[in-house]
């Protein structure tokens, strides 16, 4: 091993798809029978999704942003309407409250990179329709608390999975608690295809109705329209792809969990230098899925350079929360409204953590870390 460089990708795509035909095979079958929107295959993937989720029905959708909006548009969230959420998440979960017409208001989070339920009451106007909490890293929020205010309010929970498909709050599938979750399929996610894709979930069979409409042009029949609407399905290729996946995903979460806990033990030690993530604060059951792994660290900018240098790829998830964007400077927010995101917008890092790392890898991680902070 002297002169060969130890090499940590962040993500592994191509060993995920490493048995191409398989998945060649799948999507060889849909090609055959060219049914290719809306098909047969999206069928079944929307049945198995409902029945392993333990909800009355999955809608698959072009993308998870797809899945937001369409949950803002079929409970007519629009102009003049406040909705709730996190300033830092992916831009997608603001963009989509901002594209209906709404105004995004924005909650701190917690330690644990998680909406603070103790903020929210605090920021419901009249105006307020909806909360969105987002499940961070596969970090399941405080949702009994969250789905306790909102039902005081008279408010709609529309949850954000896109980074926690599988996780679970009190042994309740994520996206099960909301009026809808929202899922993305990005090849970034656990559960990914070979481009875009979404579903959304939700136990409402009339909403779930009016929703099959929003994804395809409000077409009731082939000739009637409804209302007018997007174009917004998951192609029947994805989903013969995505059932394949669902043969291992529960292991594959398994394996992220306990690359995770070998993470932890690691660098514990390493307190104060470094935090470990917190998991959710509340003392309720949770299983998180470990989408990210994500630390919070000091001297981070040289930390990544060493990293870099030793082979291991880095990322920030992210590095500018979404109030300070210039595409949100119309909302009048400024730096040190939200002081618990901001700090952990310089500080956070998240280290690689897919189902391909060896235990080897992980501990080279960890010691490359604990060599930075040693010097
Ligand atoms: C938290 C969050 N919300 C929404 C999205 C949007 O999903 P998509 O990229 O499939 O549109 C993503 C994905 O990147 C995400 O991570």
């Amino acid at each position: 091993m002297k002169n060969k460089k130890w090499r940590v990708p962040f993500v592994y795509l191509t060993k995920q798809f490493a048995d191409l035909d398989r998945y060649l095979k799948a999507i060889k079958n849909v090609a055959k029978k060219g049914d290719f929107t809306l098909g047969e295959r999206l069928n079944e993937l929307e049945k198995k999704m409902a029945r392993m989720m333990k909800a009355r029905q999955a809608i698959g959708v072009a993308n998870g942003t797809d899945a937001l909006l369409l949950s803002l548009k079929v409970l007519d969230i629009k102009q003049g309407d406040e909705v709730i959420t996190v300033p830092n998440s992916f831009i997608a979960t603001t963009a989509v409250i901002a594209l209906v017409g709404a105004r995004p208001v924005f909650v701190d989070v917690g330690d644990d990179y998680l909406i603070d339920p103790d903020l929210i009451e605090k920021s419901i106007t009249k105006r307020t329709k909806a909360i969105i909490p987002v499940h961070l890293a596969g970090n399941p929020c405080s949702m009994d608390r969250i789905m306790k205010i909102a039902s005081e309010y008279k408010l709609s929970v529309i949850e954000d999975v896109a980074q926690a498909v599988f996780g679970k709050f009190n042994g309740k599938y994520l996206g099960t608690f909301g009026i809808t979750g929202c899922f993305s399929f990005h090849p970034l996610k656990i559960l990914n295809v070979w481009g875009d894709g979404g579903m959304i979930v939700t136990s409402d069979e009339n909403l779930a109705g009016q929703l099959r409409l929003w994804r395809n042009h409000g077409l009731k029949t082939r000739d009637e329209v409804e209302f007018f609407a997007h174009n917004s399905r998951l192609d029947t290729i994805h989903a013969a792809i995505l059932l394949e996946e669902l043969k291992t995903l529960k292991k594959i979460i398994n394996r992220r969990s306990k690359i995770a806990g070998i993470y932890d033990e690691m660098l514990r030690p390493l307190e104060p230098d470094l935090h470990i993530p917190e998991r959710n604060q509340e003392e309720a059951k949770i299983s998180p899925t470990f989408t990210q792994y994500v630390i919070q660290v000091k001297k981070r900018a040289k930390l990544i350079g060493y990293l870099t240098e030793k082979g291991i790829e880095v990322k920030v998830h992210y590095p500018i929360p979404i109030h300070l964007q210039k595409a949100a400077q119309y909302l009048g927010y400024r730096k040190g409204d939200f002081p618990v995101c901001e700090k952990q917008a310089d500080t956070i890092l998240t280290l690689p953590c897919h189902q391909y790392l060896t235990e080897k890898d992980v501990m080279y991680v960890s010691r490359q870390i604990a060599d930075y902070y040693s010097k």
